[in-house]
């Protein structure tokens, strides 16, 4: 669906032209495209401020039908987020114009000052996933997704661009993946369903598989994570994907929170406290769309994804606050607040990878705190970790892919919030402020030796509204930063 190509403007009949143009400076080296920026320019309705179009039809020395001039703005502001955000919104124009086929001009990347791969994959990362479109649900389907959309550059550079349209399209499905199980709703994503899910894709594309089920958590005592799952019909489970090169050194872990529903169980949620808790299981998401891609990338790194599932709701066999547990690590924890859920499950998955698995490195995401959303709003993911260069790489790959992330402290004297007096810890804080710290500092209890880092994508995770390549629903945050961050490490 992605193409890139460098067709004859003057004798290729195509039907629609897309050209970016900057509001200050002239980023093009085409002398045709340049001719039809200038035209546009002289309307008044045209200053290509950013997200200003116009249309322009009939031209004499072009084979083009129509084309579509869109305003970037300055040139001191022009990104890589900028290119993927201008593709994004222009693709969606096209599906609802009901569009099949477009080719979007790639200006000169010496005019940018960028590096051309790097300028052409942000185009098409904007481009493939604003091309998706979520109507699993709907009768009608609207809109449908463009066939095809390419991307015009010089002869001379499409060769050492080749690789890119294959591998933005295999790192988009990912997200594209993780999006739908999030959109999807629970009634249709019990734990059952949704490990399901995960393990029929998992081995069509290669994946090692492992199930733990009911039986085998109770074997294996993961107290806490069986604790969460008890109010619910649902049986719960862990899946642990393996991905395997062969010759790769180091093992890495990725650990999701998986919670299918989250009402808060006993402790139950408000009304619009629980409206998207369909996405509380975002990390559980995340981790398996990445794995899946990094086997199609036959990536070098061996990496294991662990993922615990569980539904959490109340009911008579439902968890009770000021219960106490038994974790799989051991250390028994009080139930202060049901609702502190997540934390239960990733404790038992983190345990038991640390012992089975031994990870140089292990990451968690989850959709953790509601603290974290009010500290750094709907876009930006918190990183907790005691290891500076590992905080330091996640967030230069968010920054990459503009999965934007922001070190928060972890205080060693904060921990005193978890302490109970009947038990080894207690998963509800005694001070309701900087609860996402003490998310992390609960967890952090249970990373052993291993380089640790937990990422709270609790405000990123799910859009109410849609974003120029992100409709409204879940948005994948994670895989492409994820699968940056491995080829990093
Ligand atoms: N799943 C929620 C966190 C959440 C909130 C995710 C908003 C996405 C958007 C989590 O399980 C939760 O309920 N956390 C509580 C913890 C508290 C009881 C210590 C919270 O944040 O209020
Ligand atoms: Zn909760
Ligand atoms: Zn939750």
């Amino acid at each position: 669906m992605l193409r890139i190509g460098s067709i004859d403007l003057k004798t290729q009949k195509i039907d629609t032209l897309i050209v970016p143009v900057c509001e200050d400076k002239k980023i093009h080296d085409d002398r045709l495209i340049n001719g039809v920026i200038k035209k546009a320019l002289k309307l008044k309705e045209f200053k290509a401020e950013k997200g200003d179009r116009v249309t322009l039809y009939d031209f004499k020395d072009l084979a083009t039908e129509r084309i579509i001039c869109v305003g970037l703005g300055k040139f001191k502001k022009i990104d890589h987020e900028v290119l993927r955000t201008f593709c994004g919104a222009i693709v969606n124009r096209c599906i609802q114009a009901g569009f099949e086929k477009i080719w979007v001009a790639v200006p000169a990347a010496e005019k940018l000052k960028m590096e051309m791969p790097d300028a052409v994959e942000a185009m098409m990362e904007g481009a493939c996933l604003g091309n998706h479109v979520f109507d699993k649900y709907k009768k009608e389907k609207k809109k449908k997704p463009l066939k095809q959309i390419n991307f015009r550059v010089k002869p001379e550079a499409s060769g050492k661009l080749r690789k890119i349209p294959p591998k933005v399209s295999t790192i988009c499905a990912g997200t594209i993946l993780a999006r739908e199980w999030i959109s999807t709703p629970s009634n249709e994503k019990t734990p059952e369903h949704f490990t399901r899910s995960i393990v029929s894709k998992a081995r069509k594309h290669g994946l090692k598989t492992r199930v733990l089920r009911e039986k085998d958590l109770k074997q294996n005592k993961f107290g806490a994570l069986l604790a969460v799952a008890a109010g619910s019909q649902s049986k719960p489970s862990m899946v642990v994907l393996e991905h395997k090169p062969a010759g790769a050194k180091k093992t890495l872990a990725l650990v999701g929170k998986g919670v299918t529903f989250d009402s808060g169980g006993l402790n139950i949620k408000t009304g619009d406290s629980m409206a998207a808790m369909k996405s509380d299981m975002s990390g559980a998401a995340v981790v398996a769309a990445t794995m899946i891609t990094l086997a199609r990338l036959k990536t070098k790194s061996h990496v294991i994804g662990a993922i615990p599932i569980v539904e959490n709701m109340p009911s008579g066999k439902a968890t009770r606050p000021g219960d106490i547990v038994r974790s799989y690590a051991g250390k028994t924890i009080e139930i202060g607040n049901t609702d502190a859920e997540g934390r239960l499950i990733l404790i038992d998955a983190m345990s038991y990878v640390v012992k089975k698995h031994k990870p140089q490195i292990m990451i968690d995401l989850a959709t953790l705190t509601g603290a974290c959303v009010v500290a750094l709003g709907e876009k930006i993911a918190g990183v907790f970790t005691p290891d500076d260069d590992l905080a330091e790489a996640i967030i230069a790959s968010g920054n990459k892919t503009h999965e934007r992330c922001w070190q928060m402290p972890m205080p060693d004297d904060y921990k005193e919030l978890l302490k109970s007096d009947f038990a080894d810890l207690n998963n509800m804080p005694s001070s309701r402020w900087g609860g996402a710290i003490t998310a992390a500092l609960f967890l952090s209890e249970f990373s052993g030796d291993t380089r640790w880092a937990h990422i709270d994508i609790a405000g990123p995770a799910y859009f109410k509204k849609g974003g120029a390549y992100c409709g409204p629903g879940g948005t994948g945050f994670g895989v492409r930063l994820l699968c940056d961050l491995i080829e990093q490490l």
